[in-house]
């Protein structure tokens, strides 16, 4: 996906744009352009790569204007080149595009027909020429952009100016969020209301089909049926301190060393320390679960991840049935869904494409839908009908890790919560596992003190090609979660197993050169874990043991171990997410990878 800024402003504005643009760098990062009316005449300045190359360009050809839009690419429609970079740009027109133009082929052909002459291979550029088609039969800057819209199909979002028309900016959003900033001289438009911190904390998120007129500070609305409209205006909480790395070398080693911070922010919400009992308020859906009949849970990535041990959770403490698949396969399978279920959705960025897309599926079928996510004013929590908030602040690094482990706090106090509303778990346990749950802070500060000896297996790791992960219960979907650590910033194969699976076909990978780790806290399946261990170890296999202090001792000699602190079980999926976090991170430094930014991907994935 993509960041889009844009400002009718009062002051040259291509360099406010690139710091703007600097705070999105986080939602892609292979090229980059800024356009701006100098005289009434577009400009434009664009660059591959990222974004210091674009500010180099600035800085030999300065951009001048007090209005222009800009624009940070993850590609999905051709190649990562200056040509594919936004904007695009006709004689009358300039647009940057977030998202995806699903009938953009047929619209080419047509607008080629028309005589257009097209210069990139991107989706985006039809919007170019449809914008400048209308304009060119005597619409207004307006109506042709509202005219354009409606023909476009596919999740996007736009920001475009117009040649002749200084201080004018239009917006349109389908899918894709886009904010709208509203200054005291100047106005704004952003993919989030981060990019706008700086500029602005009043904002309001355009809803699907608007299309926002700006003239300077007059702003207006319109709705997908041309209807002035008004949105929301926010206050946000958004920081306009630009995110730093805390004196950290990355901000993924930065947002590892919050996690005792922002895992205790997120427990505080929902529980009552002084209980320690889960806030009734905090968790305010014991109706929704006291009888529901089925839970669905679905997200993408290491949100799913998070949502599996979730399964674990729910169908343990609450004896509650639960469903969980891929977003992407839940929306097309047509699930069947029980009249009286809940759907839980959890996402990090609550913009993700195939999560938001599910939970308007899960939502049409008549299910109560809730959101566990990072950002409040994201689009799938404005969508869900309740929202469960994590507090781990802003997280940049495109490997999740802080996130991750707000997430399962919130889902083990919801597990809780659920067990409370459905009768199953008496006030003795409710204060037993939420007093455990309040000691997660203190376990994972205490772990983050052995950082020097996984810094050492991280580089161990590093010389292998290929990595094996194993887990049995929740730890298997931390199996999973580590291997996809592993291999989104290392960019070394890995893959995660349920340890009982091992023996059906995935130990034939087994021998000298490929690393095990195996995750096994000193729960119920402990020792089944160490029989699954062992039996990679009789072929050779270099076993990297993950467990506690005991676990350890009774597992007899292995190529290496990171002991975890002693902790209930109920605990081990926060708390073992920690090594797998920082032996994916020092892999990745070893191999020389850009850590926060790994190649091929993004913060958040708006397209399908
Ligand atoms: C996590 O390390 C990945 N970057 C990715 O799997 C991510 O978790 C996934 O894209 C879901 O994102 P979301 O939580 O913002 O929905």
């Amino acid at each position: 996906m993509c960041g889009i800024v844009g400002i009718a402003g009062t002051r040259d504005v291509a360099p406010v744009i690139l710091d703007a643009l600097r705070r999105l760098e986080y939602r892609g990062y292979d090229s980059a352009g800024i356009a701006t009316l100098v005289d009434g005449h577009i400009d434009r300045r664009r660059s591959s790569g990222k974004l210091n190359k674009l500010g180099d360009v600035l800085h030999s050809r300065p951009l001048h204007g007090h209005t222009g839009i800009g624009h940070t690419r993850w590609a999905t429609h051709g190649a990562p080149t200056e040509t594919n970079a936004h904007p695009h740009a006709s004689k009358r027109v300039a647009i940057v595009h977030n998202g995806i133009v699903e009938n953009f082929r047929e619209l080419r052909d047509e607008l080629k027909a028309a005589g257009h002459t097209f210069e990139s291979q991107t989706d985006s550029e039809v919007a170019v020429h449809l914008v400048t088609d209308y304009l060119d039969k005597g619409l207004s800057p307006s109506e042709a952009a509202q005219a354009a819209v409606r023909r476009l199909t596919g999740a996007y979002s736009l920001a475009m100016i117009f040649t002749d028309h200084d201080g004018l900016m239009i917006g349109a959003r389908k899918g894709a969020p886009l904010a709208v900033g509203y200054g005291t001289t100047e106005s704004y438009l952003g993919s989030d209301a981060f990019a706008l911190a700086p500029f602005t904390n009043k904002v309001a998120y355009l809803e699907d089909g608007d299309v926002v007129v700006i003239k300077g500070p007059d702003i207006t609305i319109y709705d997908s049926e041309g209807r002035p409209t008004n949105r929301e205006v926010k206050t946000t909480s958004a920081s306009a301190a630009l995110v730093d790395k805390g004196g950290k070398k990355h901000f993924m080693a930065k947002e590892i060393h919050e996690q005792p911070e922002v895992i205790g922010h997120t427990l505080a919400h929902y529980l009552d320390p002084a209980g320690p009992v889960v806030q009734r308020q905090g968790v305010g859906l014991r109706g929704a679960l006291s009888k529901a009949s089925r839970l669905t849970i679905s997200a993408c990535g290491t949100a799913f991840y998070a949502g599996m041990v979730g399964k674990y959770w729910f169908e343990k403490l609450a004896r509650l049935p639960v469903e969980s698949d891929v977003a992407s396969e839940l929306r097309y399978r047509d699930v069947i869904y029980p009249k009286d279920g809940a759907a839980l959705f959890v996402s990090q960025s609550g913009e993700t494409a195939d999560t938001l897309a599910a939970l308007r599926e899960a939502k049409a079928q008549g299910q109560t839908t809730i959101a566990i996510v990072n950002v409040a004013e994201s689009s799938i929590a404005r969508e869900a009908d309740i929202v469960l908030p994590t507090f781990a602040g802003p997280e940049i690094g495109v490997a999740s890790t802080k996130a991750f482990t707000c997430q399962l706090a919130a889902l083990a106090s919801f597990a809780i919560a659920a067990g409370v509303a459905r009768g199953t778990l008496s006030e003795a346990d409710e204060k037993r596992l939420c007093a455990q749950l309040l000691a997660a802070p203190r376990l994972v500060a205490e772990f983050l003190k052995q950082e020097p000896k996984i810094e050492q297996l991280g580089q161990e790791i590093a010389k292998a090609t290929d990595v094996l992960y194993m887990g049995r219960g929740p730890s298997y979907p931390l199996a999973l979660e580590g291997a996809l650590k592993l291999k989104e910033i290392s960019y070394i194969h890995a893959e995660g197993y349920a340890a009982g699976e091992m023996k059906h076909g995935p130990i034939a990978l087994i021998d000298e050169n490929v690393p095990v780790v195996v995750i096994a806290p000193h729960d119920a399946l402990f020792e089944k874990t160490i029989s699954n261990m062992q039996e990679v170890m009789a072929r050779g296999g270099k076993v990297l043991l993950i467990s506690d202090k005991e676990g350890i001792a009774r597992a007899g000699d292995v190529w290496a171990s990171i002991q975890v602190p002693d902790a209930d079980p109920f605990l081990a999926p926060i708390l073992y997410a920690i090594p797998v976090q920082l032996l994916s991170y020092y892999a990745a430094i070893a191999k020389g990878t850009d850590v926060d930014q790994p190649r091929n991907l993004a913060k958040s994935v708006t397209v399908e």
